[in-house]
């Protein structure tokens, strides 16, 4: 028995990728004895063919050589700035270049004007989540996160450390959270007594939900959290990840209303995950104790200063790099980025796509899926009205037919599975942005595996 006392220390739930990754090694020896080759449609990384990092490298450096040229230093032997900063304690905010850069390409992007000085470098869009989460938390005040169901796991995961906070969910149809159970969870979550920072959320690419909000639900959504005086957090690392015709692009919360809205830009999926390059952006005042108005940016500057001190500035730098063309300018748009991207997943999704409508079209009464119009992710629905995707059918779907695929139903916040305790227990999350292999042996890979689920799915 411990020695030590921590009573008020709360052992927290793992999180269903979590669990998946850890009982796979056994499933997956389970179903090599049967001699079954492993299908992947779990993991939601992206695919190595896109994150072969040597080009990047190579960019990088050569970057670094004329930004170096540029400070024009006469002495050999002086350190360029832009490797003493890399290698130094930063300002919080971490090198303007990389920034500017950013705002410039993002803002126009998306057709909205970015402020360089508000942009708060964070640790992927997992910091930018912890980051506007702690900010509301110190008070100690009972807090209510207001989130889809089913919503992103590390949103669950983060706001289950806060003891005093609790997740209000809401459901969702085809074009989005449901703007009137929106507004009555937040009137339901403040007669329990709980302050609303905000309501999280992943528009474009939902992650796990696989399809993106409608432009009209994105308006109704809005009129409710400005009717009720709640802020939008826009989580968006599928933004790039897009396959609509430019002109069907739905504009993120951020354009559309960037006083309302604390926007997360991460550079893992349109970029590299390893270096963990973030942004929270916000043009949003609040009015704080003592009835003073203050920049939501400026109490973002001073949480990330007390919670990480400094981004690496190395990783921005690289960022900054990327955002600079071959002839070293800046571009004016991250889209170029994206296309070289776009190209495995768009064929990916095309597979996935025609795979389950060429095997399963025509049992459309006992199967439904998402087309994702963003992201990495299609959710597939039994409605047959008694299978059940618990994790027997989970077992069993990876040891007797090798397909590995993700359960709904963790991603359905508690008070989602309270009201209803079948939630998500007739879906899967299928993912078609991860394979071991590339190229052609991807495209095969990819069709047999989607092959092989279909074939699971109608054995029943
Ligand atoms: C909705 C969502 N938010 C955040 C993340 C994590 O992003 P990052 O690598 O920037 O921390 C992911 C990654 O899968 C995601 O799907």
């Amino acid at each position: 028995m411990a020695n030590l006392k921590a009573p008020s220390v709360q052992l927290q739930p793992v999180s269903v990728t979590r669990k998946m990754a850890a009982s796979l090694p056994g499933l997956r020896a389970r179903a090599e004895e049967k001699g079954l080759k492993i299908h992947h449609l779990g993991a939601g990384y992206p695919h190595p063919e896109v994150t072969d990092p040597r080009r990047f490298l190579e960019h990088k450096a050569a970057y670094f050589a004329h930004v170096a040229e540029r400070e024009g230093l006469n002495d050999p032997q002086a350190v360029p700035e832009y490797l003493r900063e890399s290698y130094s304690y930063t300002d919080t905010l971490g090198p303007v270049g990389a920034r500017r850069a950013f705002a410039h390409a993002y803002g126009s992007d998306w057709g909205v004007q970015i402020d360089p000085g508000r942009l708060i470098p964070t640790v992927g869009a997992t910091g930018g989540i912890h980051l506007a989460c702690s900010l509301f938390e110190h008070a100690g005040q009972p807090l209510a996160y207001i989130t889809d169901a089913p919503t992103y796991a590390g949103f669950t995961a983060r706001s289950d450390l806060c003891q005093h906070a609790q997740i209000y969910s809401v459901e969702m149809d085809e074009e989005g959270a449901k703007p009137e159970l929106l507004r009555a969870q937040i009137a339901r979550a403040r007669d329990d007594g709980r302050f609303v920072p905000f309501y999280y959320t992943i528009p474009d690419g939902h992650n796990p939900a696989g399809f993106s909000f409608s432009a009209r639900r994105r308006e109704e959504i809005l009129d409710v959290v400005r009717d009720a005086g709640v802020l939008i957090l826009e989580d968006a690392p599928y933004v790039y990840i897009s396959f609509a015709a430019p002109s069907a692009r739905p504009r993120p919360f951020l354009a559309m209303a960037p006083e309302q809205t604390i926007h997360l830009f991460t550079g893992s999926k349109i970029g590299f995950p390893g270096p963990r390059v973030g942004f929270l952006y916000s043009e949003a005042e609040l009015e704080i104790e003592g009835g003073k108005a203050v920049r939501f940016s400026d109490l973002a500057l001073t949480e990330a200063a007390a919670g990480i001190l400094f981004q690496n500035p190395e990783a921005l730098w690289g960022f900054d790099a990327m955002l600079h063309d071959e002839a070293f300018q800046p571009m004016p748009s991250m889209w170029p980025l994206a296309d070289a991207k776009l190209a495995v997943y768009r064929e990916n999704r095309t597979i996935m796509l025609e795979r389950l409508q060429a095997n399963l079209g025509s049992h459309r009464d006992r199967f439904h899926w998402t087309t994702p119009e963003a992201g990495f992710f299609s959710v597939f629905t039994f409605l047959d009205g008694r299978t059940r995707t618990d994790e027997a059918f989970i077992e069993q779907l990876v040891s007797e037919h090798g397909v590995v695929a993700i359960p709904m139903h963790d991603f359905y916040p508690r008070d989602a599975r309270k009201r209803d305790p079948m939630a998500g227990l007739n879906q899967l999350r299928l993912s078609f942005c991860f394979s071991e292999s590339t190229g052609e042996e991807r495209r095969r890979d990819l069709a047999e595996a989607v092959d092989a689920f279909c074939a699971a799915a109608l054995a029943g």
